[in-house]
């Protein structure tokens, strides 16, 4: 009987524990058995798992968060844990191993595949930031968060006749910034992909003001930057894979807004809120999709692939062109949001 691993690992997003669940009723349909490897590559780091069976996955489908945990664990970090995962793999007495993550989990993924271990990857994220996918799971869930906050911001922002400033996660993509902003019908949005440029928002937002407008909302991405500007940090620290902790721009751009405008303006920073809770139906079903196919590649010993969504179909694409190159926002989707500015 062959069994098969799994593990979760980075930023935890709504719909992981959808993926296990499909993992674990689609391998057990082919007689395998399954081992459940508790936070990410930690897991395997430290021999550290828990059984996986049609029991202990009963009930996960709605929930946030993932039944495995998760951590930011490198194993190419730190001497010597390579080879106790390559080890550990051994002793856990796994024949292929499925790794949900993004591009850090999955970067590992590929790297290990190169190293002689049979793997197949699944691709999450609340940034939906990965190539060679249209869409990420998570990233529904996240964006609907965003939304309704957003909506929320509306309210308090035209009673008090002021400028909310909504700071959205999503890293160095804009996709969470964007695709809430457009249905949460913002203001102004502003992302990692086009500096932000003072001059040109304050002068939507005086426009808009001179219509009429007692009110804005300003939606703007954490890892978005002032022209000429740096990158406004959290901490300097740096993680396992080499990144900062972003976090503040809202503020910033808060102080420098009022200062122009004369408005008086707040901020709200969504933060971890829009990781959390019951996943959305579209990231339910994509989850499960993925995680199906996750196996069916195991079972044609496809090792080296991740799941992909290309337009409403299912597909594998190499690990190694999925963590390439980051998936930014595209002048076209910008272009239609820029039709509502002001
Ligand atoms: O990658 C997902 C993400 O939520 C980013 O949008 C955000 O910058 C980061 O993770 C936050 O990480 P942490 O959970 O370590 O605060």
């Amino acid at each position: 009987m062959a069994r098969i691993g799994i593990l979760t690992g980075g930023g935890d997003c709504p719909g992981l524990n959808p993926v296990i669940r499909a993992v674990v009723r689609r391998a057990l349909l082919e007689g395998y058995e399954i081992t459940g490897i508790k936070n990410g590559w930690k897991g395997l780091v430290e021999n550290d798992t828990m059984p996986l069976n049609i029991d202990t996955i009963s009930g996960i489908l709605p929930k946030g968060g993932t039944i495995l945990g998760t951590s930011r664990t490198n194993p190419y970090k730190k001497e010597g844990d390579l080879q106790k995962v390559k080890d550990n793999f051994k002793k856990m007495g796994l024949d292929a191993l499925v790794a949900v993550g993004g591009e850090d989990t999955l970067g590992v993924a590929s790297k290990l595949v190169k190293d002689g271990l049979p793997i197949v990857g699944v691709p999450k994220t609340i940034d939906n930031d990965l190539s060679a996918t249209d869409y990420t799971f998570g990233f529904d869930t996240a964006l609907n968060v965003a939304m309704e906050c957003i909506d929320r911001l509306h309210t308090t922002a035209e009673s008090h006749h002021r400028i909310m400033i909504a700071e959205v996660m999503g890293r160095h993509a804009g996709w969470i910034a964007i695709e809430a902003g457009i249905a949460g019908g913002a203001d102004m949005i502003l992302i990692p992909e086009i500096p932000i440029d003072l001059d040109e928002v304050c002068n939507v937002i005086k426009k808009r003001h001179a219509r009429g407008k007692t009110f804005s909302i300003v939606v703007v991405s954490e890892g978005a930057q002032f022209k000429d500007g740096a990158m406004v940090t959290q901490e300097q620290k740096l993680d396992a894979f080499g990144h900062v902790r972003l976090g503040g721009i809202g503020e910033d751009l808060a102080a420098q807004i009022e200062k122009r405008t004369g408005f008086e303006t707040r901020v709200s920073v969504f933060g971890h809120i829009q990781r959390g809770g019951s996943p959305t139906a579209f990231d339910r079903v994509l989850g499960t999709r993925f995680g199906v196919k996750a196996v069916e590649l195991i079972i044609n010993k496809k090792f080296g692939k991740m799941v992909a969504l290309a337009g409403t179909k299912i597909i594998d694409v190499p690990l190694e062109e999925a963590v390439k190159t980051l998936k930014t926002v595209d002048t076209e989707l910008y272009n239609i949001a820029k039709v509502f500015f002001g």
